[in-house]
C-alpha cells in the first residue's frame, strides 16, 4: 500500500504533522509521500490513499489548498482519504468544507481531524502567540493523535469529527472579505529593519505567491495570502510591524 501526503503549510505546523503521519506509517511499513502543494503541479491517480493537509486561515483551508485540489487532485475511482488541518484552537473547518469536492473527485473520505498546534499569527491583542510551554504540550498531543488517525484508518474505521456546516459556511464567508485585507496588509503595514536584514532573499524565494521582490529594498505586491512565512522564518527576524519585531514563533 502506498499513499501520498497532500499539504500547504506556511510556516512549518502543517508540515511537522504531515512528517509525523509519514514515519507512523513507514513504522506500519507503509509508504507515504510527501507532496508540497507549492512544489508540485499535480499527483498521480496510482496512490492508494491520499492525505490532504493544510493549516487553517479564519478557521477554513486557504484558497491556495483549495484550489489546488480543484485544479490539481485527479478524479479517481474510490480511493480512500484523511483530512487534517493544523489550527490555534482545537478546531477549524477545512474537514467539512473540502469533503463534497472530494466525494465528487471520487474520495471516500474516511477521517477528518483537526488537530491544535501553535498559533502563528499574533499580530494584535486578540490572536495570543500560545505560551511556550503549551507549545510543547501540542507538539506532543499531536503525536497521540497521528497515532490514532493511523490505528483508525489501518482498521478501516472511519474517524469524522463533528463540523457543523453553518459555521463552515460563516467562516468560508469571512475568510473571502479577510482574504481581501491580507492581499495589502503588508505593503501597507511590514517594515524591514535593514540593519538586521542581510539580504539572503529568503522571503523572496519562499513566498508562495512570489508576493516580494528585492531590489535596493524589499518589496511587497498585492497579492499576500498572509501566510507568515516571510515574517516567521526570516533567518535574522528582520521585519517589523508597528515598529515592532515579531516574536518569531
Ligand atoms: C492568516 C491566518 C489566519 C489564521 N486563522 C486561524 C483561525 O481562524 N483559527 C485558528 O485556530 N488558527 C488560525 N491561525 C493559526 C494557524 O492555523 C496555525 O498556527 C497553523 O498551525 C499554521 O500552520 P502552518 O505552520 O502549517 O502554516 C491562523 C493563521 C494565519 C496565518
Amino acid at each position: 500500500m502506498k499513499g501520498a501526503a497532500i499539504y500547504f503549510s506556511g510556516t512549518g505546523n502543517t508540515k511537522y504533522v504531515v512528517e509525523l503521519l509519514v514515519k507512523e506509517f513507514q513504522e506500519k511499513n507503509i509508504q507515504c509521500e510527501m507532496i508540497d502543494i507549492l512544489k508540485e503541479k499535480g499527483v498521480s491517480k496510482e496512490y492508494d490513499f491520499y492525505v490532504l493537509a493544510s493549516a487553517i486561515h479564519v478557521e477554513v483551508f486557504p484558497d491556495i489548498f483549495v484550489r489546488w485540489i480543484k485544479e490539481n487532485l485527479p478524479s479517481v475511482d474510490n480511493k480512500r482519504c484523511i483530512i487534517v488541518s493544523t489550527q490555534a484552537s482545537y478546531i477549524g473547518y477545512g474537514g467539512r468544507q473540502i469533503n463534497k469536492l472530494l466525494s465528487n473527485k471520487g474520495y471516500d473520505v474516511m477521517i477528518t481531524r483537526s488537530i491544535p498546534m501553535p498559533n502563528n499569527y499574533y499580530l494584535s491583542k486578540f490572536f495570543k502567540e500560545t505560551p511556550k510551554d503549551r507549545k510543547k504540550e501540542m507538539k506532543e498531543e499531536a503525536v497521540l493523535e497521528v497515532k490514532n488517525i493511523v490505528d483508525k484508518f489501518l482498521k478501516d474505521e472511519g474517524y469524522i469529527e463533528k463540523q457543523s456546516a453553518l459555521l463552515t459556511a460563516v467562516s468560508k464567508a469571512a475568510y473571502k472579505v479577510s482574504l481581501k485585507h491580507f492581499h495589502k496588509w503588508p505593503k501597507k503595514s511590514l517594515k524591514v529593519d535593514y540593519n538586521r536584514c542581510t539580504k539572503c532573499k529568503r522571503c523572496v524565494n519562499e513566498c508562495p505567491t512570489n508576493n516580494i521582490t528585492f531590489g535596493d529594498e524589499i518589496e511587497f505586491s498585492n497579492k499576500c495570502i498572509s501566510c507568515f512565512r516571510c515574517v516567521q522564518k526570516c533567518p535574522a527576524n528582520a521585519f517589523l510591524y508597528k515598529n515592532k519585531h515579531f516574536n518569531q514563533m
